[in-house]
């Protein structure tokens, strides 16, 4: 059954939401029967073209990426990562959603908050356009990995954030690397479900980086779990590849025409 956005708001405080990334519809259509929300994160700048960050990653790259997941998947909420710098000011928010909504026909788009964005947001949504918001540490807007919320002032100001996020009319909120005191304030103070990476098991639901937690990027901080080393398992069969191709052991028959 395809998942509607509604859904998630009724799903509040009831089973965790399960999201992960994608990059591509070979790994989303692995993603889509598990999944509530699929996220074409900008985190690609990193994981797939090597950039030290996502500042440069640009609005047609991530709707091609997008249109790629969204090629695999039947089910799951499709939500794509607004790059850095297509929504400076609600002019450029509204066209540069509405593309990535209407080219890549995916269900939301994720908006990096920076404590300002509220109107963007309450723009998008009366133009129909479902939005995530995101607050914590937010990689466009942040160059150096820290922790939030950990001071009480810090909290305080995530609370407001969250709460002016869900007035602006976002659907769920991803809280990245929040301290757990600060998100139990927060979960207290906003109706709109949470979506967790390196902010505890309190969120409504919890986000990793795929390729991280495949062990295929080589990122492994303290909030990611190993779940498989594909690296490994990957490097073994190129190695009896090789081995083959050396040996002349493939193609066989079987594999020639
Ligand atoms: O870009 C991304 O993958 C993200 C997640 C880490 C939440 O924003």
């Amino acid at each position: 059954m395809k998942k509607n956005i509604k859904f998630f708001l009724k799903k509040k405080n009831r089973s965790k939401i399960i999201c992960l990334t994608a990059y591509s519809k070979s790994i989303a259509r692995i993603l889509d029967k598990h999944c509530d929300i699929i996220l074409v994160g900008d985190s690609l700048a990193n994981v797939l073209y090597g950039m030290k960050n996502t500042h440069n990653i640009t609005l047609n790259t991530m709707i091609r990426h997008a249109t790629s997941v969204k090629a695999g998947v039947n089910n799951s909420i499709v939500v794509v990562d607004m790059p850095k710098g297509s929504y400076n000011n609600i002019i450029d928010a509204k066209k540069n959603s509405k593309k990535i909504i209407v080219k890549s026909k995916c269900d939301a788009v994720k908006i990096e908050n920076n404590k300002k964005n509220y109107n963007i947001i309450k723009e998008l949504v009366r133009s129909n356009i479902p939005v995530m918001g995101h607050i914590g540490f937010t990689p466009q807007f942040h160059k150096k990995f820290k922790i939030k919320g950990s001071s009480i002032a810090e909290e305080e100001a995530l609370v407001k954030e969250a709460v002016e996020i869900e007035k602006a009319g976002a659907f769920a909120i991803v809280l990245e690397c929040v301290a757990s005191k600060a998100v139990k304030k927060i979960m207290n103070s906003v109706k709109i479900p949470t979506i967790g990476i390196g902010s505890s098991n309190l969120c409504d639901g919890q986000i990793l980086v795929t390729d991280d937690m495949l062990g295929l990027s080589g990122f492994h901080p303290k909030f990611v779990k190993k779940y498989i080393n594909l690296s490994n398992i990957i490097k073994n069969a190129v190695i009896k590849y090789k081995k083959d191709v050396i040996k002349k052991k493939f193609p066989t028959k079987k594999n020639s025409y």
